[in-house]
């Protein structure tokens, strides 16, 4: 008797609140490229990272103890048998399965899953400037996502450009001015972003119109040009 009240116990007390917090991401690439998508997490780094043809698909289960992280696209990546290469854009330290952030330009999308009131947060970020269009949205939960997907490479004002995206003003210039830690933004440039992307976390500064929430243990899908 005492063994099976314990066994309930520990179901309740363990089991249940670990499989209400976890998340599972379906990362889709509708692009007509391959891309190699990445995530980690915030904190303590763990992550991965997986070349998916147009039409491939990725899931991931982010367990309850991971609290919050950010997944995006790399692409024009050549890695060796061994997972050793680079990528154009987005690159994490020339491996394929990512244990760290990636190189910009990267259109991110950002989550922190069971924070403030049982609820999710994320967003999807332009800090660190954009190569693919996302869509991020919940599967379950009744919530509303997040698109971005203009034509930010192809419309990209010339200090900007480089290979394979569009840089952001701080990760291109790494000054103080553009990445507003001395002042409010200059808004001119950040501009570019946020006329393209209002739904989106576009500079340093941005307000919180751009964060979504969900409850804890919605699913979401991540869609590369969706
Ligand atoms: C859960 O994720 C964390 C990092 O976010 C990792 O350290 C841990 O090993 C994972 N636990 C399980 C059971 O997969
Ligand atoms: C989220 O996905 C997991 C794994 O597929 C599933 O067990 C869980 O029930 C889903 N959550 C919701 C709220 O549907």
């Amino acid at each position: 008797m005492a063994t099976s009240a314990n066994a309930l116990l520990c179901f309740f007390l363990f089991l249940l609140p670990l499989s209400i917090n976890a998340a599972t991401f379906q990362i889709v690439n509708r692009c007509s490229f391959t891309v190699w998508a990445a995530w980690v997490s915030t904190g303590p780094r763990t992550g991965g990272g997986s070349q998916l043809s147009p039409g491939q698909s990725w899931t991931i289960n982010v367990n309850a103890s991971t609290t919050g992280g950010r997944i995006w696209a790399r692409t024009g990546c050549s890695f060796d048998s061994s997972g050793r290469g680079s990528c154009q854009t987005g690159d994490c330290g020339g491996v394929l399965q990512c244990q760290d952030y990636g190189r910009p330009p990267n259109t991110l999308a950002e989550f922190a899953l069971n924070q403030f009131n049982n609820l999710d947060f994320f967003d999807i970020s332009l800090v660190e400037g954009y190569n693919v269009g996302l869509d991020f949205s919940p599967t379950t939960g009744g919530c509303r996502g997040v698109r971005c997907s203009a034509n930010i490479v192809g419309e990209c004002p010339a200090p900007l450009r480089v290979p394979g995206g569009c840089n952001s003003p701080c990760a291109m210039f790494w000054t103080p001015e553009y990445c507003c830690t001395n002042g409010p933004c200059r808004p001119t440039i950040w501009d570019f972003f946020k006329r393209r992307c209002p739904d989106a976390y576009t500079s340093p500064q941005d307000d919180q119109t751009s964060t979504f929430t969900c409850p804890a243990g919605t699913n979401y899908s991540v869609t590369f040009c969706p």
